[in-house]
């Protein structure tokens, strides 16, 4: 299988800097060399390029607008070729309003693109409804077809994503108007109250079950989803998460049982990290799931 690594560093999507060098980092805990001892053919595509901060992004109420929609536009861009070259892409973040752009992209080579959304957060935001006005709260509601026009438009009109194709995993900090669009909407979510009473195992089992129908599979992994203890070096902490361990097996499970056929680690910021746990935390889930075992 061929893989196609691209870094997006991008961290105008929320409000502290540092975000933008998790492609780095991540590069450095040695994700290259261990997909390559799983002896996988990788090519690494670099970092896409990223604008900097607009003048006339200032004062907007959704912060860095324009420089996150150029991003998104750029990377959907991207992913379309990678996808259109038949390579299984895998991006790096950034922050997770690059969402945004890497569902844009590949949405777009399936019928139903299931979404498995490992986050604190639902990120189900509008512009509306946010209470920070930073984009990374939003991808998950963008990528419905809920929110700015410049941000829906990225893929090209319709939804990129269909809500009955969509789970949500480890969720612990919803916004009152993300649990209205999770009612609305009827998307599967495993909070960290149904994680703890299934255990993960069974959350997972479920997980496949759910997007069975799907024709390709997108993780979108959050390493805030993690528990603050295993993962201190993301922008919005959430106490109570879910921990190595658990993380673990969800990824040996997606690696024995569902077809991944995409997929993104965003929000590893070194600047906050200790010793780059964040990311090495990162590179060893990426293992797993693609296929390392202990023995
Ligand atoms: N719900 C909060 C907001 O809208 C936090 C979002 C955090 N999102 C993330 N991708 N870390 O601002
Ligand atoms: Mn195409
Ligand atoms: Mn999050
Ligand atoms: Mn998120």
């Amino acid at each position: 299988k061929n893989l196609s690594m691209l870094g997006v560093p991008l961290d105008l999507g929320q409000n502290r800097r540092g975000v933008d060098m998790g492609p780095s980092a991540i590069r450095y805990a040695g994700v290259l060399e261990r997909l390559q001892a799983l002896g996988y053919q990788v090519q690494d595509h670099g970092d896409l390029t990223v604008p900097k901060r607009y003048d006339q992004d200032i004062g907007e109420d959704l912060q860095h607008l324009q420089a996150v929609v150029e991003t998104n536009r750029r990377l959907a861009k991207k992913m379309d070729e990678m996808m259109s070259a038949d390579a299984f892409p895998l991006v790096f973040g950034g922050d997770h309003s690059i969402s945004i752009g890497t569902l844009a992209g590949i949405s777009q080579h399936y019928q139903n693109l299931g979404v498995i959304w490992y986050d604190a957060h639902g990120d189900l935001n509008t512009a509306e409804t946010s209470p920070s006005g930073n984009i990374h709260g939003m991808p998950l509601a963008v990528s419905l077809g809920r929110g700015h026009d410049s941000l829906t438009e990225i893929a090209g009109g319709l939804p990129a994503i269909k809500p009955e194709n969509v789970v949500i995993i480890g969720a612990r900090a919803l916004d009152a108007a993300e649990k209205t669009l999770i009612q609305e909407s009827g998307l599967k979510v495993f909070t960290m109250h149904e994680v703890d009473r299934l255990g993960m195992s069974e959350v997972m089992t479920q997980t496949n079950a759910y997007l069975s129908h799907c024709d390709g599979i997108h993780l979108s992994l959050d390493l805030d989803g993690l528990d603050p203890i295993d993962a201190p070096g993301v922008g919005t902490p959430v106490v109570g998460g879910l921990t190595y361990r658990e993380s673990h097996l969800a990824m040996e499970m997606l690696a024995e049982t569902t077809d991944i056929t995409s997929c993104e680690f965003v929000e590893v910021n070194p600047i906050l990290d200790e010793k780059n746990k964040t990311a090495e935390a990162a590179v060893a889930l990426i293992g797993s799931l693609f296929g390392e075992k202990i023995k």
